[in-house]
């Protein structure tokens, strides 16, 4: 081995400037034990015949995805300082075809594959909404879910401090060894379709300990990373907030009160890759919101709309210890199509953040920005943004994001409610119509009124 000088030098003042550590951030298995006879969770239109051996565009992951994106893990960074797996290990099927056993069969199967697999690693957990039966009905209260669910989980947590919380409602807070506070949340609580808990003020007390939790951790001068399945939020293209308003507001309240200590909060649940930054009260700090992409390639169709195709994916996130701050991201994913052909599982660098948006960090102040450049739909920084958004699916399987799509993409980067939303959109369409030139075609991309069906 021959190094210079200056390499040993350069070696050592990176690893003297920041004590930089890595975690997977994993989440959407929907693992369909049907996937080889019933295919429970295919589009009906689109069984495919020969179902591809690591998986299918119109299908939840087969078993042998669901393994392949464990063990790309454990290959690509063995030795992660945790892992977040933020839910919905269950596939996309009728209630009729499961069942609380059935269920339960996916979750044992999948944390033991975890846990053999990647040995000795915390693994910070929350449901997905799929991951309770009958399917998106989280009650506020225990129940048999949360207590089983803590046994398995519970070594990974290894805090007994916490165990009336997660049996109360299935929320937590660890603290890593260097100090960085995390917070697990049980978002699927507020989801639109959650007939549970439609009539209580603060499901399982979750809002109240969110917000005595983090004055704590202000107070102690900790930084706290959040995970859970559902961003706040508007889901984008379609123009939804995946939350009842009663619950997505005081959360966000909350949220925005602790920007200043909030280094990051991770989500899934939306399938795709993406960003938001949650600008405080009073506009002096933000908190970024990192979405990651679902390893299952299932995509929805619904009436007038088709989601778009997405490559499988599971990230890395570095972060500095110290200070909890995310410094990049570096997305890997199963090119499903190559995947099933040559009948190899070769995980690739899809992108890494820094480098490929051309950024100097992963602050909320630098995706602020890279926001901004977004808003011009030619820009390079948005057509990134658009492919990332489908984890490289194949162009031919893609249709383009263009004016509707692109201005709630956009609009959606930092508007939390839907009037701030519709009103950044309205202002885009009255700006953009006068660079159009008359008669130039708008194709409208989203019907918003019909999407409240999809369940992701
Ligand atoms: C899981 O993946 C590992 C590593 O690629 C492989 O050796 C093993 O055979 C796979 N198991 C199944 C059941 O697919
Ligand atoms: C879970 O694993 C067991 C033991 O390998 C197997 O018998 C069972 O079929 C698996 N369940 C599911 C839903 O895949
Ligand atoms: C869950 O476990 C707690 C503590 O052991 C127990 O009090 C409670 O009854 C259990 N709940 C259910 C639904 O079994
Ligand atoms: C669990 O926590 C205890 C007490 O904080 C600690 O001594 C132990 O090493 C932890 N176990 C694991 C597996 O991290
Ligand atoms: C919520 O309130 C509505 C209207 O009073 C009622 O119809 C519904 O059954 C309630 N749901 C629950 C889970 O209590
Ligand atoms: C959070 O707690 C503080 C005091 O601890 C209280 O003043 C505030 O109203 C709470 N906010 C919410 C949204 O519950
Ligand atoms: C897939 O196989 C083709 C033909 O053998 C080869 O050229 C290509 O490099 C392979 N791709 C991957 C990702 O393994
Ligand atoms: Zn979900
Ligand atoms: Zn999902």
């Amino acid at each position: 081995m021959d190094s210079s000088p200056i390499l040993v030098m350069t070696a050592i003042l990176t690893i003297a400037s920041s004590d930089s550590g890595f975690f997977w951030h994993i989440t959407d298995f929907h693992y369909d034990f049907t996937y080889h006879d019933r295919q429970l969770s295919c589009n009906p239109n689109a069984k495919p015949t020969h179902p591809g051996q690591f998986g299918d565009f119109w299908c939840d992951s087969p078993w042998k995805l669901v393994n392949s994106s464990v063990h790309a893990m454990a290959k690509l960074k063995q030795n992660a300082d945790f892992i977040l797996w933020t839910g919905d290990t269950v596939l996309h099927a009728s209630d009729s075809d499961l069942n609380y056993d059935v269920n339960a069969a996916i979750h044992k199967n999948t944390t033991d594959l975890i846990k053999s697999v990647l040995p000795g690693v915390h693994v910070y957990a929350s449901f997905g909404n799929h991951d309770y039966w009958p399917n998106n009905q989280f009650p506020p209260a225990n129940n048999r879910l949360y207590n089983d669910t803590l046994e398995r989980w519970g070594p990974w947590i290894n805090d007994s401090s916490q165990d009336n919380y997660f049996r109360k409602g299935a929320y937590y807070t660890v603290k890593t060894p260097q100090g960085l506070r995390i917070i697990s949340l049980n978002t699927n609580l507020y989801y639109t379709s959650d007939k549970e808990t439609v009539n209580v003020s603060d499901p399982a007390d979750q809002l109240q300990w969110l917000n005595a939790t983090l004055v704590n951790a202000k107070t102690s001068n900790e930084k706290v990373l959040i995970t859970a399945h559902i961003s706040p939020g508007v889901h984008t293209p379609s123009s939804i907030l995946w939350m009842h308003e009663k619950f997505h507001t005081p959360l966000v309240d909350i949220l925005q009160t602790h920007a200043d200590i909030i280094v990051g909060m991770f989500f899934g649940h939306d399938h795709s890759d993406g960003f938001k930054v949650l600008p405080d009260k009073t506009g002096t700090s933000m908190a970024p919101i990192f979405i990651a992409p679902s390893v299952t390639p299932w995509r929805y169709v619904i009436p007038n709309e088709i989601g778009p195709a997405h490559n499988p994916g599971i990230r890395l996130v570095e972060y500095d210890r110290t200070t909890g701050r995310p410094l990049d991201i570096t997305q890997y994913y199963l090119d499903l199509k190559t995947a099933n052909q040559n009948a190899t599982d070769n995980w690739e660098v899809e992108y890494e953040a820094k480098k490929d948006y051309e950024i100097p960090d992963l602050t909320a102040a630098t995706l602020a920005k890279l926001a901004s450049k977004i808003k011009d739909p030619g820009s390079k920084e948005f057509k990134n943004y658009w492919r990332f958004y489908t984890v490289s699916a194949p162009t031919e399987m893609l249709e383009a994001c263009v004016n509707d799509c692109h201005s709630a993409v956009y609009c959606g980067l930092t508007f939390f409610d839907m009037d701030s939303f519709r009103a950044c959109q309205n202002k885009m369409i009255s700006g953009s119509s006068q660079l159009f030139s008359v008669g130039r075609m708008m194709t409208t991309f989203v019907t918003s009124g019909l999407l409240i069906a999809i369940a992701l």
